[in-house]
């Protein structure tokens, strides 16, 4: 955080490492962010607007090395195959610690595996902010029994205790949009043969991103992650 705002506004920051040498500096420096804030969607001038400097490194990374699979506007994964994911609408924080878990191998697949191991931090920022900023576009048009979809609605909203699987809506929000406060991303309109893959790595062990999506996963049958991934892209 202190970093950004240091970037953004070096007068104010330098102000404060000035004066920043006894208990004055703990008085200033505690209303600091909350002052700040406002000026974070202020206009800025153009020509010199670090966000939109940042977008365009983001896009041109994205052309460069990514666009390939994951389409220009980051909705992509060449059709029909939806192997590729939609980062598109992704939180940043989110696309961030990917980046980071395929460059270190934690999730590795032979399409991607040590992707963007060359980007480095402040590319790997830039396209972040890229792909956050951008419409995920809608999944897959959800083709389930009514009966199916009740089944896989239940699992998504209750869990199913008797086995150990908690609810997915704690996580990942009501409508599946994803929630800062717990790191989950948004899994609506995600494609779904994407969706049932990464159900599947988490139970066998093959994404070992998230100690908590592992323990989530153990117990579900095939169908359950079927049926769970055909849900989840359909939702709107
Ligand atoms: C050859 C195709 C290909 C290219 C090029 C590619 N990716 Fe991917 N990407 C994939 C596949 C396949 C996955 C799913 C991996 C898995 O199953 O774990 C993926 C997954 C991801 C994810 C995780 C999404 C999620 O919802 O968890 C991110 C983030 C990502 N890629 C970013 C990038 C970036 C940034 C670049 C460019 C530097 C890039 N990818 C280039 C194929 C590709
Ligand atoms: C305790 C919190 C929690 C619960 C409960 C939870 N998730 Fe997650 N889920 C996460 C987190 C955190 C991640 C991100 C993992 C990572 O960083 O790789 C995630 C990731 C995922 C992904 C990967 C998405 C992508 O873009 O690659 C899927 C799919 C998923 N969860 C489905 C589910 C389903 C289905 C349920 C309910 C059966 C569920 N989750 C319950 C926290 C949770």
């Amino acid at each position: 955080m202190s970093r950004v705002f240091a970037r953004r506004i070096p007068g104010l920051a330098l102000g404060c490492l000035l004066v920043g040498a006894g208990p004055v500096a703990l008085v200033l420096a505690a209303p600091l962010p909350a002052a700040i804030a406002p000026d974070d969607t202020a206009p800025r001038p153009s020509g010199n607007d670090p966000d939109a400097e940042r977008l365009a490194r983001g896009a041109a990374v994205n052309q460069r090395a990514c666009a390939r699979c994951h389409a220009e506007d980051g909705n992509g994964g060449p059709q029909p195959v939806k192997a590729y994911p939609k980062l598109a609408g992704l939180s940043e924080d989110y696309l961030r610690k990917q980046i980071y878990d395929l460059k270190a191998h934690r999730r590795p697949n032979p399409a991607t595996d040590g992707r963007g191991e060359r980007l480095q931090e402040a590319e790997v920022d830039a396209i972040s902010a890229y792909f956050a900023g951008q419409p995920m576009a809608p999944g897959d048009p959800d083709d389930l029994s009514p009966a199916a979809r009740r089944d896989a609605e239940a699992l998504f909203r209750q869990g199913a205790p008797s086995r150990g699987v908690p609810a997915c809506v704690t996580c990942h929000g009501d409508a599946a949009q994803g929630l800062a406060a717990t790191q989950a991303p948004r899994l609506a309109g995600q494609w779904r043969p994407y969706l049932a893959t990464q159900l599947q790595r988490f139970r066998d062990g093959s994404r070992a991103t998230s100690p908590i999506m592992a323990a989530v996963a153990k117990p579900l049958e095939d169908a359950e992650i079927e049926r769970m991934a055909a849900y989840l892209s359909g939702l709107r």
